[in-house]
């Protein structure tokens, strides 16, 4: 880990040659060469999971049939998470380009991007963006047509097989894995999903290299990534940085001088008190997802947590017992502690039910509650009490 917070520009890097040149310039090398810079790069994808990007693009590859899917997941419903947005905004290209070399490496014959309902306002300028691709794809000789499908407005629909099932016209809810979409995806072909931010990184990997890309991050961490940053803090935003730092540099920079925990990964990530702000805001056990959001000592805790209970139980998609039940329990037990109808101990039992929760529960949304629940009562136990 490195302790200091670096500043990166590589996403957001000024990069005003022809349209889709960096799309022109790949295409001219071997696919197996480029899913190998991919695999070099180290790139990890920025949905939350972290799954090596080249890895699944050289699955994704292996697969056989005449129809692949490649869809661009720009749901984003994770609490405090706007990245992907601003780069759809402002960087639309870079997505595109690496939606298209992706397709280009792996076979992929048809492409979508997955919109968050809200986002709509974004399909007007999405659309003259794709006409430019597709005029300059077709002059080099690509046939890739790419459609945006509107997302089905639910967090759980950020899922891929949720994803992939609204898609179908279906309620959105997470299917058993494996098989995994790259071998059985939308309609039953071979489908890669990736992050928003992973395509736009991809297509930098293939802009300046793995050699280069590396140079950014730590061994275990590569490259830069965006933060979206809310709460308590005078710099509220998202801001491209390098990976590898820690929390207690992200805090110097980024906190308002009364920092007192920070959720990182979002709400299905972990919150970090002030005594472990020494870990490493990505990687160290802490997930990868964008949203980071800083809490002073004005906050309550307990209203973070039931805020936080209140969304999962919400949005759970009700298909398995452990979070269709578990998130409400976790809720109203929290309550009960609060309110005195249960002693202090019970909060022991609800965090035995939230990590139950996480070995039992079909998807990451049941299986990550306890992230948040758990660092979030042993830190701040004295808040969550009557
Ligand atoms: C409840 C839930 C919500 C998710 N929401 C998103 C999302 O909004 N955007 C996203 O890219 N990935 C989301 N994911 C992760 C996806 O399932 C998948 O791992 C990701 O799109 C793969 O892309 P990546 O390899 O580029 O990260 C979510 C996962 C879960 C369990
Ligand atoms: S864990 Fe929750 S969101 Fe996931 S399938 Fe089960 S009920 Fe649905």
């Amino acid at each position: 880990m490195t302790n200091k917070l670096k500043k990166a520009d590589i996403i957001f890097s000024e990069y005003s040659v022809a349209p889709y040149q960096i799309l022109k310039e790949t295409i001219k090398k071997s696919e197996d060469d480029v899913i190998q810079e991919l695999l070099d790069s180290g790139l990890k994808g920025r949905g939350g999971a972290g799954f090596p990007t080249g890895l699944k693009w050289k699955f994704g590859a292996a697969e056989k049939g005449d129809v692949k899917y490649i869809i661009c997941n720009a749901d984003e419903g994770e609490p405090g998470t706007f990245k992907d947005r601003k780069l759809l905004m402002e960087v639309p290209r870079k997505v595109i380009s690496g939606m298209a070399i992706c397709a280009w490496a792996t076979g992929g014959t048809q492409g979508y991007i997955y919109l968050r309902s809200e986002y709509k306002y974004l399909i007007p300028d999405l659309k003259k963006e794709l006409e430019i691709f597709k005029k300059c794809s077709n002059e080099m000789g690509l046939d890739f047509p790419i459609e945006i499908f509107i997302g089905a407005g639910a967090y759980i629909c950020g899922e891929e097989t949720a994803l992939i099932e609204s898609m179908e016209g279906k309620r959105g809810e997470p299917r058993n894995k494996p098989p995994y979409p790259i071998q059985d995806g939308l309609h039953g072909k071979p489908t890669i999903v990736n992050n928003v931010e992973t395509f736009a990184s991809a297509s930098m990997v293939c802009r300046y290299g793995a050699k280069e890309y590396q140079r950014f991050g730590t061994s275990d961490q590569r490259g830069s990534k965006l933060f979206s940053i809310s709460g308590d803090s005078p710099k509220e935003g998202v801001y491209e940085l390098e990976l590898g730092m820690s929390i207690a540099s992200f805090v110097k920079e980024f906190g308002d001088g009364d920092t007192k925990a920070v959720q990182v990964g979002g709400v299905a990530g972990f919150c970090i008190p002030r005594k472990d702000f020494e870990k490493a805001i990505v990687g160290e056990g802490n997930t990868s997802g964008a949203s980071t959001m800083v809490f002073n000592s004005t906050r309550s805790m307990y209203r973070v947590l039931h805020n936080y209970l209140e969304f999962f139980e919400e949005e759970s998609c009700g298909q398995c017992t452990p979070c269709r039940i578990g998130t409400q329990q976790l809720l109203k037990g929290l309550e009960a502690v609060k309110h005195g109808k249960k002693p202090a101990e019970y909060l022991d039992q609800l965090v035995k039910l939230s990590e139950t929760m996480q070995i039992t529960s079909k998807c990451g949304l049941g299986q990550s509650v306890t992230n948040s629940f758990t660092t979030i009562v042993d830190n701040f136990r004295e808040e969550m009490i009557y």
